[in-house]
């Protein structure tokens, strides 16, 4: 695909570039920003390196792709609810994204992108591990594509919210008392690229609609084994203000925790999608 206003390179066959050539903090162009979200629909997850940006600058960026998310358990800062704090230090008993997850996969329209800025970051460590579900989906047996194809599996937010956000049930956002859960496609297919990929993880979804426990279990652990296959990957390897985007519709990640106790922070805003077919 042509580029004329932004550099692109690939970080590995299957997923993953670093762009350059652009400062998002200032208003694209149209033609950068089609750019852009060209090379985010070919590569799925995009790194901007040396990015200086303030929350609203961020949000900005975040708003040319969609509504900002904003997220039904994890407190945010002061006049900021679409800013997601990512933080860890030598206090910290968790963090936050550290199984394979596509973010809020619970909630009835799930997040199209996430776009993550870190302005203090270890050294060495920290680095967010991206997987192609596209890639993961081409893999599978033709017989394992058509029996997955129509089946259904719940993803369900209340461990994951509790146990990360140390959270009641009475403190989410929206003043409502349940966790949000939805039933999703187990494929779903991508609405601008057309392709198609698995959508469970591991953070979020509970069981196979229709199945009993033992076959959903075996089948859930089949396609968690699968996703970690190395080849369908890309590791990210943060520097202070670097920017990742990725696509939550056809992508899961993973941050890793081997820097403790050292601080890692930063922000992310969450674009608001659309309901999974
Ligand atoms: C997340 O799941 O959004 C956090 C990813 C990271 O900290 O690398």
């Amino acid at each position: 695909m042509p580029y004329e206003r932004i550099e692109v390179t690939p970080v590995s066959p299957v997923i993953g570039a670093e762009i350059a050539g652009v400062d998002l903090s200032q208003p694209l162009g149209n033609q950068v920003f089609q750019e852009i979200h060209d090379a985010l629909m070919a590569h799925q997850v995009i790194f901007f390196r040396d990015q200086e940006l303030t929350w609203d600058q961020q949000k900005a960026f975040g708003r040319l792709f969609g509504d900002l998310h904003i997220h039904p358990a994890a407190p945010a800062p002061e006049g900021h609810p679409e800013i997601f704090e990512v933080h860890a230090d030598e206090n910290s008993h968790r963090i936050v994204g550290p199984d394979w997850h596509s973010d809020v996969s619970c909630d009835e329209a799930p997040p199209m992108g996430s776009v993550l800025h870190l302005h203090e970051v270890p050294e060495p460590g920290g680095d967010t591990l991206f997987a192609s579900m596209y890639a993961a989906y081409d893999a599978l047996s033709d017989e394992m594509k058509t029996f997955l194809g129509g089946l259904s599996a719940w993803h369900e937010s209340e461990k994951v919210h509790r146990a990360v956000f140390e959270h009641r049930s009475d403190q989410l956002r929206d003043g409502a008392d349940t966790y949000p859960k939805a039933l999703q496609p187990i494929i779903r297919t991508h609405p601008v690229t057309g392709r198609k990929g698995i959508y469970v993880n591991t953070a979020f979804t509970t069981r196979i609609e229709g199945l009993n426990r033992n076959e959903s279990d075996a089948i859930l652990d089949m396609l968690y084994a699968h996703i970690d296959t190395p080849e369908f990957h890309c590791r990210f390897h943060w520097q202070k203000n670097s920017v990742a985007f990725w696509d939550n519709r056809c992508t899961q990640h993973q941050a890793l925790w081997d820097y403790y106790p050292q601080t890692r922070s930063g922000s992310r805003v969450t674009i608001c999608g659309d309901k999974v077919v």
